[in-house]
């Protein structure tokens, strides 16, 4: 019967989700012809310069598909920031064109919302609050953030789950994967099924609010270093599809920062630093969504992490790898490096995996102090190995791209605001 069953219903979704699949389908063949022409004109002399080309046209279609992402809307907007997060896969054109995507979404009526708190509380819902403002504080593709007070007069910030998306979820998750395997057929430098594989199991994850309140209190029971302030959640207030913590009086981090005095700028900077470097090589569990909204700055200048969508969870083996690695780097030593990477998982590493300029790279990265290493030096090293990376088709491990992933945003802040990043103390941190 199940046998029947599935492809009928195959075919329902892929009919209610035409509209975006089509749109999509039409985009990509756009992006694959304009390269087959690039290639074909670059096969002439004339067009020698094909290079330069190339980055106007990484560009042109990185633009198509940000565009594509945000038509689609829902669980796109996610798979855009996702594809903005993997430097593995694709060409920095496309990461820098599809990373603003996470701040261009659009809210949802609060109708929609009121559903899902009646469906959660029943009708009643507003009894359990003094005050329910019913603009929302942020509206991201998953979720809507509220402001309201409890019966008990606290604050409170009431995270809810777009209802939408959860309804799209399943056209959307089929559509994916005929896409992967349609892209697949022609291009073969990048693994799109295993790309969508992975992207499914992070959204899985991320609209999975039971787990996400578990991250908070776990995350609350950790003992981080001083100047971070853990987020208290209200599990009576929060379930399946609503997520309340108490109300954190802050101002974002970025707006911080650009008003804060240079000291104060360094301190904190310092502080996000610290803190991630105890929470991977620590604790081994650390908060992996590193997107500046998500830290707030309260009134003492304590740093308030909100968003436990994404929580990075390392076995001991990886916990210490990251130990190893940061060690390696502190020495300069290349081949420790390079050793502690094929201890980390990078299975495929092949003797000639480091290019020349790598490794030159690297050794002059190394040979200074960190004080004297300047920003342009680190981009140069990290946008080699991740040459490196797809030139070879290397798998990378799952744990690097999450870690990655945060140190890459880090840098970028400290980058932004002019700011050197703190020599990693390594014994403090795990002593401590
Ligand atoms: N407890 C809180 N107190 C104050 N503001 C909050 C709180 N939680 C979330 N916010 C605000 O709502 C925004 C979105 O919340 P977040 O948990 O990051 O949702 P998303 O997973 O949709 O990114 C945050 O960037 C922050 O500005
Ligand atoms: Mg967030």
């Amino acid at each position: 019967m199940t046998r029947i069953l599935a492809p009928l219903l195959a075919v329902r979704l892929l009919w209610q989700g035409r509209t975006r699949f089509f749109r999509a389908l039409t985009v990509f063949i756009r992006i694959g012809m304009s390269y087959r022409k690039a290639r074909r004109n670059h096969a002439t002399p004339a067009h020698a310069d094909f290079p330069d080309d190339r980055h106007t046209l990484h560009r042109r279609n990185a633009d198509r598909l940000s565009h594509l992402f945000q038509d689609n809307g829902g669980t796109w907007i996610k798979a855009g920031q996702f594809l903005s997060a993997r430097p593995d896969l694709l060409p920095m054109e496309y990461i820098d064109a599809l990373q603003p995507l996470q701040n261009q979404v659009r809210p949802i009526p609060f109708a929609s919302v009121d559903a899902v708190l009646c469906a959660a509380w029943g009708e009643q819902w507003k009894h359990r609050f003094l005050q329910f403002d019913e603009t929302p504080v942020a509206a991201a593709s998953n979720a809507q953030v509220y402001k309201a007070q409890l019966t008990d007069q606290r604050w409170v910030a009431v995270k809810i789950l777009n209802p939408d998306i959860r309804a799209l979820y399943a056209q959307d998750m089929l559509l994916y994967r005929i896409l992967a395997r349609l892209i697949g057929l022609f291009i073969h430098q990048v693994d799109f099924v295993a790309a969508v594989n992975v992207f499914l199991t992070t959204l899985e994850r991320e609209l999975d609010f039971i787990q996400e309140a578990r991250n908070i209190a776990d995350f609350q029971k950790l003992k981080h270093i001083a100047g971070i302030r853990s987020l208290t959640l209200i599990p009576e207030h929060s379930n399946a599809a609503v997520i309340t913590t108490e109300w954190i009086e802050g101002q974002p981090l970025l707006e911080f920062l650009k008003n804060a005095e240079r000291k104060t700028q360094i301190d904190t900077l310092a502080l996000l630093q610290n803190s991630y470097v105890q929470q991977v090589i620590r604790f081994g569990k650390f908060q992996g969504d590193p997107h500046p909204g998500n830290y707030l700055i309260d009134s003492d200048h304590n740093l308030v992490i909100v968003d436990f969508g994404h929580m990075g969870v390392l076995s001991e083996r990886e916990r210490l790898n990251y130990v190893k690695i940061i060690l390696a780097v502190i020495d300069g030593n290349v081949r420790a490096f390079k050793e502690s990477l094929t201890d980390g998982g990078f299975t495929d590493l092949a003797d000639d995996f480091f290019s020349e300029k790598l490794l030159q790279l690297l050794q002059s990265v190394a040979s200074k102090p960190v004080e004297d290493i300047e920003f342009q030096e680190v981009e140069r090293l990290l946008r080699e190995i991740l040459h490196c990376i797809r030139q070879r088709r290397a798998r990378v491990p799952a744990h690097y791209l999450v870690t990655g992933r945060v140190f890459i945003t880090l840098a970028g802040l400290f980058k932004l605001f002019n700011v050197t990043p703190e020599q990693i103390d390594i014994r403090k941190v795990l002593l401590s």
